[in-house]
């Protein structure tokens, strides 16, 4: 959510550096953006609502400075509006800055700071930081001011700031994503919300941890603890992302570029360290209590955790929302073991569930795919499920490599973690042969007949229930339309009276006990007129329309989502969505 970037270098067209940067950031979601560079004796701001044009259109093409930041907002506080759109700054430019995520006391501060004679302009929470490290800097220096202004923020934050004299950049972070990279040169420095938009010029980063800030210069880079006011060592660390994988090649979109990566990516999550699955699975079996916590898609992977550790391991867990876990405090305790599911590891409901957590005692595990993300460094034990970047907002590669850790523990918690890898190589290997451009062929033929429908439903049972729940989320984030999913069962219990004459519904099938019972829940919906689409490894009588998927046991979860991820791509390019950037939604939510 949001992205910044910023440099300072030898570099002479830092602007260009800037706006490249923010475009490929574009994938978290933002609704308006601006970039400011310094000149000799100022710093030049613009401010744009709406997408990052070309940069041919900006007078930043030929701007010269080997210091810039730009910012691509995702509104909070006050408005979409070119005012309130972030480089933020103080009325004569003295303090620029750009800022994610919500300073939670800005109303505060700011009414202290009108009586003091600060003017703002704009709505944002961030104008009013811009003017505390104003204040201060009436009587500190610049690095003093804003590490004081920091003290005084109550809330997520990552922010990078500028002074109209100095030939500095001053940045911090707490529970916002901030990484600096270190370029080539030396003394040349890439500061971005995220590793792939700044992976062309290096790929050695440094990871700036909570509460800490660093001050950039043209020549230096030191690096703060805020809290214990204190200068610190950071380190160096060299990343093995290549720049091949975070772009989009020949694929038309990201989307389908990762939903066809499944080829390999359930393969690269199951080769994992054997330790840390049974290290893992012997926390689970010692835990009084366990919680698997996500949101969104990770949400759902977590529900359909509680199945496979009910049907493999014979293991009762707890599955909560991020946003809901805090329900749950007064159960938690030191032999309380809280997995979280994230893609990002930067969705601020779960980290704030992992806080809650912490409090109590309890052992954190993530399973993620950004490794250098907040969650992986604040758990105890981190499994990373090594999908490489996932830059489409509607999570696919992901998801799919999620549930196969989780099928890998089930397995390990009951001694089999072999006959576990055993199944999900052989998954894999099906999923590589049922990824064939005909396959996309025919899923079209239903996308085209059903793309414009009202409404559909997905039906599900067992641990293919929370799959109708995501296939729900997929269908709704990309192709706009409603969808719903519900457990076979409760349709009966009045979901059904939305049926009418054709609406489809996607009977997701699979050939294990639930079989029978959500086939007789197909039927119901037939008879009352509904179209009904069987993902299953069988033709059946009642499917008027049939998705063929592998016979995999245990793992159908896996397989039974990869066709409605597609059918939620194809539909969302018919419908002429974008199915990288859906509206309103952004790729990690890192506000509450
Ligand atoms: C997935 O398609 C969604 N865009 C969204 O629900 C996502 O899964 C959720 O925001 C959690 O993100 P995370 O995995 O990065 O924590
Ligand atoms: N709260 C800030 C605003 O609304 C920052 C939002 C963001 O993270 O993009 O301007």
């Amino acid at each position: 959510m949001c992205g910044i970037f910023a440099y300072i270098g030898p570099k002479t067209n830092a602007p260009k550096i800037v706006i490249e940067g923010l475009k490929k950031l574009e994938y978290r979601g933002y609704d308006s953006w601006g970039v400011a560079y310094k000149t000799t004796d100022d710093i030049v701001i613009n401010k744009k609502v709406g997408k990052i044009e070309e940069m041919k259109e900006g007078p930043w093409t030929k701007a010269k400075s080997s210091l810039a930041m730009g910012h691509s907002r995702w509104a909070t506080h006050g408005g979409v509006t070119e005012k309130n759109a972030h480089p933020q700054a103080t009325e004569n430019r003295d303090i620029v800055l750009v800022h994610n995520g919500i300073f939670e006391n800005y109303l505060e501060v700011k009414k202290q700071l009108q009586k003091k004679g600060h003017k703002f302009i704009s709505q944002t929470d961030t104008e009013v930081i811009a003017h505390l490290i104003e204040e201060y800097g009436k009587k500190f220096s610049f690095e003093e001011s804003v590490k004081s202004a920091i003290k005084k923020i109550e809330g997520r934050y990552a922010i990078v700031v500028l002074k109209k004299n100095e030939n500095k950049i001053m940045t911090a972070r707490k529970g916002s994503p901030l990484i600096i990279g270190v370029g080539t040169p030396k003394n040349e420095y890439f500061i971005a919300s995220d590793i792939p938009a700044f992976l062309k010029y290096t790929n050695k980063v440094i990871y700036l941890d909570d509460d800490q800030m660093a001050v950039i210069g043209e020549k230096s880079i030191k690096f703060l603890d805020i809290k214990k006011d204190k200068e610190i060592k950071k380190r160096i660390i060299k990343i093995d992302w290549n720049v091949e994988s975070s772009e989009k090649g020949d694929f038309p979109h990201f989307m389908i570029k990762e939903i066809t990566e499944q080829k390999d990516t359930l393969t690269k999550a199951i080769n994992q360290d054997p330790e840390i699955i049974e290290k893992v699975a012997q926390a689970i079996k010692n835990a009084y209590g366990v919680y698997l916590v996500g949101c969104g898609t990770a949400g759902k992977v977590g529900m359909v955790g509680e199945y496979l550790f009910a049907e493999i391991a014979k293991k009762h867990v707890n599955f909560a929302f991020g946003s809901e876990f805090g329900n749950y405090k007064d159960f938690l305790t030191k032999k309380t073991l809280m997995i979280c599911i994230s893609q990002s590891g930067e969705t601020a409901d779960t980290l704030e569930a992992i806080e809650t957590a912490k409090k109590k005692g309890v052992k954190i595990v993530s399973i993620v795919n950004v490794e250098s993300s907040t969650m992986a460094r604040i758990s105890d034990m981190v499994i990373p499920i090594k999908a490489g970047p996932e830059k489409a907002v509607a999570s696919t590669k992901a998801t799919t490599s999620q549930i196969a850790i989780l099928t890998l523990l089930a397995y390990a918690c009951d001694g089999g973690v072999k006959i576990g890898k055993q199944l999900l190589i052989t998954t894999a290997s099906q999923i590589n042969d049922m990824l064939n451009p005909r396959y996309g062929e025919h899923i079209m033929k239903i996308a085209k007949k059903i793309k414009n429908v009202e409404s559909m439903y997905i039906i599900g049972r067992g641990k293919n229930y929370p799959i109708a729940l995501e296939s729900a989320i997929k269908l709704q984030e990309v192709s706009y339309i409603h969808a719903e999913g519900f457990a076979g069962g409760e349709l009966k219990h009045g979901p059904i009276a939305l049926i009418s004459k054709n609406t489809p519904v996607i009977a997701l099938v699979a050939n294990d006990e639930n079989k029978k019972d959500v086939l007789s829940n197909a039927t119901e919906v037939k008879a009352r007129g509904g179209y009904i689409i069987g993902v299953s490894p069988e033709k059946e009588e009642v499917f008027d329309f049939w998705i063929r998927v592998p016979d995999t046991g245990s793992t159908s979860p896996i397989v039974n989502i990869i066709p409605i991820q597609i059918l939620a791509y194809q539909l969302a390019v018919l419908r002429k969505n974008d199915p990288d950037k859906p509206r309103n939604l952004a790729k990690s939510v890192t506000v509450k």
